[in-house]
Order: structure tokens, then sequence, then C-alpha cells
């Protein structure tokens, strides 16, 4: 038992169990104060509301990503394509200069967007919601991207890297039931 009464969890146990939940990978970045590009390899980005418009993604509070994104303000959502795997690698340590061999461009709204990423998605920051050793960030968005190539997303699961099947990028045909739910924007209806 912890303190405050909750069983203890192993934290490999943990990390297995969450594991079996797959995700995209996304890259979250901003300018710093000395207008310098920073980022990190993120999984814990999703979606929240549509009106307003609104993101979620959680940092550590020890990173140091975060910490640039806190002072302006302002984040961009890079979702990784599967052909960049290395990118992940790379925004996924800590070195110093995660941007010295990658491909990347500054938007109007002064964010850094990784070149060939699947979709991008810029916001400003709305709210932090303290989450243990994470912090909960929601931002608004202001700007969307998305590539015109049919590329296929990066995976993560189980620790590693996966990928969807190729036939995925095609079109599912039509289902009704599907249709209503991702058109629906009544009030009870997530996305
Ligand atoms: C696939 C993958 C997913 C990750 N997801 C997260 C995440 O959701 N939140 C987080 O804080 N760190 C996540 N990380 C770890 C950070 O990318 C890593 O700690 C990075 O070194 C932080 O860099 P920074 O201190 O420069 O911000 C992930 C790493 C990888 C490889």
């Amino acid at each position: 038992m912890t303190t405050d009464g909750f069983a203890e969890i192993d934290p490999r146990r943990f990390r297995n169990v969450l594991g079996q939940f797959c995700t995209g990978i996304t890259v979250i970045t901003t300018l710093d104060s000395e207008g310098g590009p920073v980022g990190f390899a993120c999984q814990s980005f999703a979606a929240l509301s549509l009106e307003p418009p609104m993101v979620l993604f959680c940092p550590t509070k020890q990173s140091r990503t975060w910490a640039a994104i806190e002072a302006a303000g302002r984040f961009c959502v890079n979702v990784l394509a599967e052909e960049q795997r290395e990118v992940c690698a790379r925004f996924g340590s800590r070195e110093p200069d995660k941007f010295a061999e990658i491909g990347w461009r500054t938007s109007d709204l002064k964010l850094p967007l990784l070149d060939d990423a699947l979709a991008t998605i810029q916001c400003t920051v709305a709210s932090v919601v303290d989450g243990g050793d994470h912090y909960i960030v929601i931002g608004r968005v202001a700007a969307l991207s998305e590539s015109t190539d049919s590329g296929r997303p990066l995976l993560f699961y189980r620790g590693q890297y996966t990928a969807i099947e190729p036939d995925k990028t095609t079109p599912a045909p039509w289902r009704a039931d599907l249709e209503h739910f991702l058109t629906t924007t009544t009030q009870d209806t997530w996305l």
C-alpha cells in the first residue's frame, strides 16, 4: 500500500500494460528565447475538442522543450510518417542540437515545421494541468496542414516502432455507423 491508501503498481508492469495501447508518434516543437528550434518526441498526444478546436499533449516535468514552450506560449505538433524513425530517435534523445540534420522551416506563426511530417498542428497554450510527473498541456489550434502524399503513420506499440498494413491507406468502404460518428457534432459526441 502507498501512504495515501492505493495499491502499489510495479513500474515495469505499468509500462507493459500501458504498452498495449498503440499510438502514433509526434514531434512537438517551438522556438526558444534565442529563436533556435527545439522539440521532443511525444506519443501522449490527443485530439480534445472540436468547438473550440483543442488538442493536448503530456510532457515530463523534466522536458527542456516544455520549458521553451511554456516561455513561448505556443507549439507545433508534427505527426511523424513511417519513414521518420530516425527523426523520432533523434527527438527522443537529449542531444543538444536535435535539428542538426533535419529539414524544417519556420511557419508564419513562428513555429518549426518538420519536412515530411504527415500533418502539422500549430497551437497556442490554453492551459496546463498537473499530471503527477508530467503536465497535461492543452492547446488551442491556430493552424493545420496535412501532407498531400498518401503516407502512412509511424506507430509505437509495446515499446517498439511499428506501422500499419500497406492497404490501410486505401479509403475504407462507406459505413453508415462510422460516417454518423465522424460527422455528428452534437455536444455529447466526441469528434
Ligand atoms: C516514441 C517516443 C515517445 C515519447 N513520448 C513522450 C511523451 O509522451 N512525453 C514525454 O514527456 N516524453 C516522451 N518521450 C521522451 C522524450 O522525447 C525524451 O525524454 C526527450 O529526451 C525529451 O527531450 P527534451 O528534454 O529536449 O524536451 C518519448 C520518446 C519516444 C522515443
